[in-house]
């Protein structure tokens, strides 16, 4: 069987093929967390020691972030699952603008970058076109920290003789720029505290990795973190969790199709919402040491449902509960709170004959129509995993285009779902072929 496994510099143009598959069952092991794994390599640009990370997805961000890293000069082996970083001897401050552009995490090295050589050039990072996405606090929090940036038409330059600890404030939980704070503030010269920081779980993870290499942090959890400098001269390893957000489409695909699938390596106290949500709407699950078990053979009851910062329910997950919701009983209203074009999803679920209708912010979705197979188009990265899904649930056969899209943080949807019983697979694209 095809599946999405593939070199990470070939350009793919395969697309989705789905067929309607009714009640998934098997097991499903869960891979490493996007999100996690990519601030941690970043970190890892501090460590003057060898940094080892297990358990990293092979999805074509980390290749990514692989070929970054080796441009600034990291000798970095990837085998496995298993990554091995050396940044002792970095040559270049210079992060190259055509990969920058593909990622929104590439901001993420300008602080470890001015940690270590005072100096960072940088575009404005790429990723998902789910909204506006400026750097503002980003740039916020490195200037308090003793940063000083300027910007051509291309590109920014950002330096300082010396990180500075410091008190900030984010007067948004951005994930991303607290994880910049975290990384400055754990190079920088005396304490910070950051207040309103972020705390998804994935922040934990990266102040997990500082503390092994050395930094001390207090607060971990909360939005309050406190952060003395380290060392950074460490050999160190570290694990990353499962991916709870790979782990939530699986689960919202179950929602969908009904079944029973045992989500292996499933973080579950990563995903209490979505659960809660989930139980609410009718499934029933079941969590073990090792994963969770999913299970839905009755009727989906809609939902009311609003995203928003952890704890609240992930905007990520917002698309896949939109095609869920085309299976529950009744209208289900989702209202978007985090980024304000994410329902480019909703327009193509409209495509296979979903009733949907949105206004600014929120969308109406009525469950329980018939849905038909159509050709359909990524748009972003959970929205196109999303679609695969909702190829489950349409008559007929659907086809998703813009699957490179979906690599970027599914390392093999179609072998995952395939193995519950889906009939889904990677065909070549007809538009190659004539
Ligand atoms: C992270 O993006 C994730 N990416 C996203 O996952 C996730 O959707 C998002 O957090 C929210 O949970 C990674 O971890 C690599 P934010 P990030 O900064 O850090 C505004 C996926 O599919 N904002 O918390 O970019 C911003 O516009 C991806 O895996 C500013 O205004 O998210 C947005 O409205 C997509 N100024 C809100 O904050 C800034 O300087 C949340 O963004 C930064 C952000």
């Amino acid at each position: 069987m095809p599946t999405g496994k593939k070199d990470e510099t070939m350009a793919d143009t395969r697309v989705i093929e789905v067929r309607e598959t009714r009640g998934l069952t098997g097991e499903i092991r869960i891979q490493g967390s996007k999100n996690a794994v990519l601030p941690v390599m970043a970190a890892s640009l501090l460590n003057r020691g060898t940094t080892v990370i297990r358990n990293v997805p092979r999805i074509q961000d980390v290749f990514c972030m692989i070929r970054i890293l080796r441009a600034l000069g990291c000798g970095v082996k990837f085998a496995g699952d298993v990554l091995v970083i050396e940044a002792d001897a970095l040559t270049s401050c210079e992060i190259p603008a055509d990969e920058a552009e593909k990622m929104r995490s590439s901001i993420m090295l300008c602080a470890p970058l001015l940690a270590r050589l005072g100096e960072v050039v940088f575009g404005r990072p790429g990723g998902c076109s789910i909204g506006r996405r400026p750097i503002d606090l980003h740039l916020k929090v490195l200037t308090e920290t003793g940063v000083s940036v300027t910007e051509t038409e291309s590109r920014m330059f950002a330096r300082t003789c010396g990180l500075r600890g410091a008190l900030m404030n984010l007067p948004y939980p951005s994930v991303g720029a607290t994880e910049t704070a975290l990384m400055a503030a754990a190079a920088a010269e005396g304490s910070t505290v950051l207040t309103g920081a972020a705390r998804e779980p994935e922040i934990e993870v990266l102040c997990h990795f500082l503390e092994e290499m050395g930094v001390q942090i207090e607060g971990v959890g909360s939005n309050v973190l406190s952060v003395r400098s380290g060392e950074f001269r460490r050999d160190c390893e570290f694990t990353i969790p499962g991916d709870r957000i790979v782990a939530g489409t699986y689960l919202g695909a179950v929602m969908a199709a009904g079944g029973e699938v045992f989500l292996r390596d499933a973080p579950e106290n990563a995903m209490k919402e979505n659960l809660r949500v989930a139980g609410r709407m009718g499934t029933r699950t079941r969590t073990f040491s090792n994963g969770i078990l999913v299970k839905q053979d009755g009727i989906l009851r809609l939902v009311i449902l609003e995203t928003g910062p952890y704890p609240g329910f992930s905007t990520d997950l917002q698309s896949v509960m939109l095609t869920a919701a085309l299976r529950a009983d009744g209208i289900s209203r989702i209202r978007e709170m985090v980024f304000e074009e994410r329902f480019a999803t909703a327009k193509e679920l409209q495509k296979l004959g979903a009733n949907i209708i949105i206004e600014g912010n929120t969308v109406y979705v009525e469950g329980g129509q018939r849905l038909s197979g159509a050709s359909v188009c990524a748009r972003d990265l959970r929205g196109g995993a999303a679609l695969a899904v909702a190829g489950l649930i349409a008559e007929g056969t659907t086809l998703v285009d813009g699957y490179p899209c979906i690599a970027r943080g599914y390392e093999d949807i179609c072998g995952d779902l395939q193995s519950v019983g889906a009939a889904i697979r990677l065909i070549a694209n007809d538009r190659q072929r004539v």
